[in-house]
């Protein structure tokens, strides 16, 4: 997630940005750089790689004098990291200058506009877009900084927290917000900007979180000015004295990153599909299908590669795509394919599914398909990966950085996109009706706030892991598309716990599993409404009368199985191929509490690296 500092006071704005941006490194991210106003000029310097990196370059290469600065770590999502895609970015005039965390879905008509009104561009970026309209504004309407950053946002369609400053107006920075994070530290005679409060609490604790089409023009000598984008209101700042420390900061005030990631989901997945669902169009937009549509529909099937859990959200596209789109799929270990000399044809459309994008496994998966005549499709979260560039096409998760080792929100955002994909080649098909199409379209939108709903039930599934923490073995059940949510729900109970977990498919119990039931064995079962239900219900009753412990996870107001069962956990009702958006929530909160009360190192488990990058 892009990282943003702002300085303008008294002091020296360098030593004040640099020591932001590595208090903000903790988000993760692939260039940095810095922009400074010594009074004259604006001196702006920027790398790809890290602050380091970017302190070293600065020092050899600019003035670092000046009392008005802007900072900024990137993690890329439009171009590729590199020099000259890294921020600040300057206006075509290098009057302006602006930072930006944030995705502009609408850059592109923009930016044609702007190049027929002779503006010329250097990066690849929707941010360096951004700050050329509020230079087409402020000329054109003939009005300060302010006003025209107001008029632009209100052309732009995304999310953003952005920082901008004027040399012809040095005394001012113009910050605004929508989707992403911004906060202002009130000093004495001075104001900082920043993503959270960590690269200014300790200059102050008194700080100003913008709201969502919220902007400040903040002037030195001044109180800050908020005012409404969308109409021009004046929101009055409401100053919170801050008590958190620099680690609390950092993890969102959660405990540890994985509940913060696991509460993250929501946004993660609206990030994800935000510019691609075009509901009110009827659409879906991923240019990495549209312009391989043919090879998607002439498949003879679709293989999937992957590791892990991102394996598990490949069962689930198994489950979708066949369900959906009617289109074959087999579902690979990439540990195993590559080496067990799969038939493979430039017929075949094989996905490689990648959190971290460098998994060696998937990687040398991926580059055996290619040898042997496959389309490789990537879905990764980090742009510019290793896997993200040996695949011929790809389509990037936007669940931003994941720092817990235990994967969430890559699993959740991975079945996003991979549902987008299949219903996008369902409707080519003509396996959908327009209505139905629609239908699915408004229920993948309604699915944050049913993960919000899901994230409820969170205290009582605390109660529950108190009560099963001692446990030295845990059976997770599920049927058709929660059968992978089981196998899902095992690896985050056993991975941050240590407890032996399994996942089974529900019907198999009866050839072999169910010996292992008795009153020392909790078992999971995910007994949703849609799909078998009255099947895993008969499973329930079987696993009852050998007395195993059942923590059954249930369609809201389901009363059937609360009555059988010993422990019930709701989530929303939806779809039956998006329920496992929704069934997974309460396993994740499981397993994260279980490991919290065994006292295991949740974030970074024993054993266990974030990514697997040797055999
Ligand atoms: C899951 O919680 C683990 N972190 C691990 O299984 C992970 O999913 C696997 O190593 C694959 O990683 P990737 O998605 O980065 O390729």
């Amino acid at each position: 997630m892009c990282g943003i500092v702002g300085y303008i006071g008294y002091r020296e704005a360098y030593p004040i940005i640099m020591k932001g941006l590595q208090r903000l490194e903790y988000r993760g991210y692939d260039s940095a750089g810095i922009a400074l106003y010594d009074g004259n000029q604006i001196y702006l310097s920027k790398t790809k790689g890290k602050v380091e990196d970017l302190k070293n370059k600065s020092e050899s290469q600019i003035p670092l004098n000046g009392s008005l600065g802007i900072g900024h770590t990137r993690w890329a999502t439009h171009g590729v990291p590199n020099d000259v895609n890294s921020h600040p970015h300057y206006s075509n005039s290098g009057d302006l200058v602006i930072i930006h965390n944030g995705i502009i879905e609408n850059y592109e008509s923009i930016k044609t506009e702007l190049i027929k009104r002779g503006y010329v561009f250097e990066s690849d970026t929707d941010t360096e877009v951004l700050v050329n309209l509020i230079e087409e504004v402020k000329k054109k309407e003939n009005v300060l900084l302010g006003h025209a950053v107001q008029i632009a946002l209100n052309q732009v369609v995304g999310a953003y927290a952005i920082a901008v400053f004027d040399k012809q107006k040095p005394d001012e920075i113009v910050v605004a917000k929508l989707g992403s994070p911004l906060a202002i530290g009130i000093g004495d005679k001075e104001f900082f900007i920043a993503s959270d409060a960590s690269p200014f609490i300790e200059f102050t604790n008194n700080a100003v979180y913008l709201e969502d089409e919220e902007m400040a023009i903040i002037r030195l000598g001044k109180e800050i000015k908020l005012r409404k984008i969308k109409d021009d209101a004046i929101a009055y700042p409401m100053i919170q004295e801050l008590q958190l420390n620099l680690e609390e900061i950092e993890k969102g005030g959660y405990d540890h990153f994985m509940l913060k990631e696991i509460y993250e989901q929501p946004r993660a997945i609206k990030d994800t599909y935000r510019g691609r669902l075009l509901v009110d169009q009827g659409l879906i937009k991923m240019s990495g299908i549209d312009q391989n549509l043919e090879k998607f529909m002439n498949a003879q099937r679709i293989i999937i590669v992957a590791c892990g859990t991102s394996w598990h959200a490949g069962l689930v596209a198994e489950y979708i795509f066949e369900d959906l789109a009617r289109i074959p799929v087999e579902v690979e270990y990439a540990s195993e394919f590559r080496y067990r000399n799969p038939v493979i044809t430039s017929k075949d459309v094989v996905i490689a599914i990648s959190q971290s994008g460098e998994t060696a496994d998937t990687l040398a998966a991926i580059k055996l398909a290619k040898e042997r005549g496959a389309f490789v499709f990537g879905v990764c979260n980090v742009v510019g990966s290793s896997i993200a560039r040996e695949t011929n096409a790809g389509a990037y998760t936007h669940a931003g950085p994941e720092i817990g080792v235990a994967s969430t929100k890559a699993f959740t955002t991975q079945i996003t996109i991979l549902t987008l994909i299949a219903l996008k080649l369902a409707k080519a098909k003509g396996e959908f009706s327009e209505s139905r199409f629609h239908e699915y379209l408004t229920e993948l939108e309604n699915i944050p706030a049913k993960v919000s709903k899901a994230l409820e039930a969170n205290p009582l599934v605390e109660i529950i892991a108190d009560v099963y923490k001692d446990s030295e073995n845990c059976l997770y059940l599920g049927r058709g598309y929660n059968f992978p949510v089981a196998l899902e729900g095992a690896l985050k109970l056993k991975e941050i716990s240590y407890i032996h977990a399994e996942g089974y498919p529900a019907a198999e119990m009866k050839h072999g599993p169910i010996a292992l039931i008795d009153e020392h064995m909790p078992v999971i079962v995910i007994a949703t409404k849609k799909g078998h239900y009255e099947k895993v219900v008969s499973n329930i009753q079987e696993i009852k009368t050998r007395k195993g412990k059942i923590i059954a996870i249930v369609t809201e107001g389901d009363d059937q199985v609360r009555d059988l069962a010993d422990h019930v956990i709701e989530v929303p009702e939806t779809f039956e191929s998006l329920t496992p958006l929704l069934t997974t929530i309460p396993l994740q909160l499981l397993s994260y509490h279980i490991a919290v009360m065994r006292g295991c190192n949740v974030d970074q488990p024993r054993n266990l690296a974030k990514s697997v990058t040797v055999e």
